[in-house]
């Protein structure tokens, strides 16, 4: 175990140990977007969980959610640098995604009531002007749930998510992860007769499958042939084990192959 300081608070981490799920386990308060348990890697995009770090005679801002326990570390969460530089994010958020309600609020909460850089979120409005392209949801599409659905197109200032050529890819499994880890709300998608219409992915349709027995739409094609799969690859696996290790081994299996639930 190695000592580390969080504002006022001394505590006790693994080396190593991930600082921004270590403070908010701790109950101290670091806004964050891009960061979701369910990588191992974190990605660092969004920056607003960024924090001042004191070790020896340095001083450093940096993300906590990159940043891993040593001993001896000091890190302040609302530093007046820490403070400055989050307050110029979030401008920066609210003209790239001014209808996200979260952004809206975490700004009111820094005393900010509007942006001075220009609204750009023309871009994104496939996805309701609400996108931060933290990357999210093309994270969780290609390395979750193994569909590649998604990706960023185009650089700078017109950099947008969404399907190649913006053609309906039949890749999508209709699972709706993208839509559930989205921090922002983003990404929209409805059920219209017997599909799922991932709205913000250029209109993709995915078919339902319905119950053979009552007629109800349970899941979608695609996300059925997965799991059936899963279920048969698995089979030997499971075949020597007792009903409740079978029961924990499905659970881990499928839930780590199957849509998130909302983090937020
Ligand atoms: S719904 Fe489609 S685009 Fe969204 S995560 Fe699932 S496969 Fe990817
Ligand atoms: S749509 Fe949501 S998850 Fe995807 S990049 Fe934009 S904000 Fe992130
Ligand atoms: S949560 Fe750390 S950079 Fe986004």
């Amino acid at each position: 175990m190695v000592k580390i300081k969080i504002n006022d608070q001394n505590l006790y981490a693994r080396e190593g140990e991930n600082i921004l799920k270590l403070a908010l386990k701790e109950g101290i308060d670091i806004p964050h977007l891009c960061y979701h348990e369910i990588f191992e890697e974190p990605y660092g995009a969004c920056r607003l969980c960024i924090v001042e770090v004191i070790k020896d005679d340095e001083r450093f801002i940096t993300t906590s959610c990159t940043l891993q326990a040593q001993n001896g570390l000091e890190i302040l969460t609302q530093s007046p640098e820490v403070v400055k530089h989050r307050k110029i994010l979030l401008e920066l958020y609210l003209a790239q995604a001014p209808n996200a309600e979260n952004i809206k609020k975490l700004a009111e909460k820094y005393g900010i009531e509007k942006s001075r850089f220009p609204k750009r979120a023309f871009v994104t409005d496939h996805l309701n002007g609400k996108c931060i392209l933290c990357g999210l949801c093309i994270r969780v599409c290609g390395e979750v749930m193994k569909a590649g659905v998604i990706n960023y197109i185009g650089r700078g200032p017109s950099t947008k998510i969404n399907t190649p050529f913006f053609e309906e890819n039949p890749d999508c499994l209709g699972c709706l992860a993208c839509v559930n880890i989205c921090p922002t709300e983003a990404v929209s998608a409805e059920e219209v007769e017997n599909r799922k219409i991932l709205k913000s992915w250029s209109e993709t349709k995915v078919k339902m499958k319905e119950c053979k027995n009552c007629g109800s739409l349970f899941t979608t094609y695609p996300l059925w042939e997965k799991t059936k799969s899963l279920l048969m690859e698995m089979d030997t696996e499971l075949e020597e084990l007792c009903p409740n290790c079978k029961r924990e081994l499905l659970i881990k299996k499928l839930t780590k192959n199957l849509p998130l639930p909302k983090p937020y």
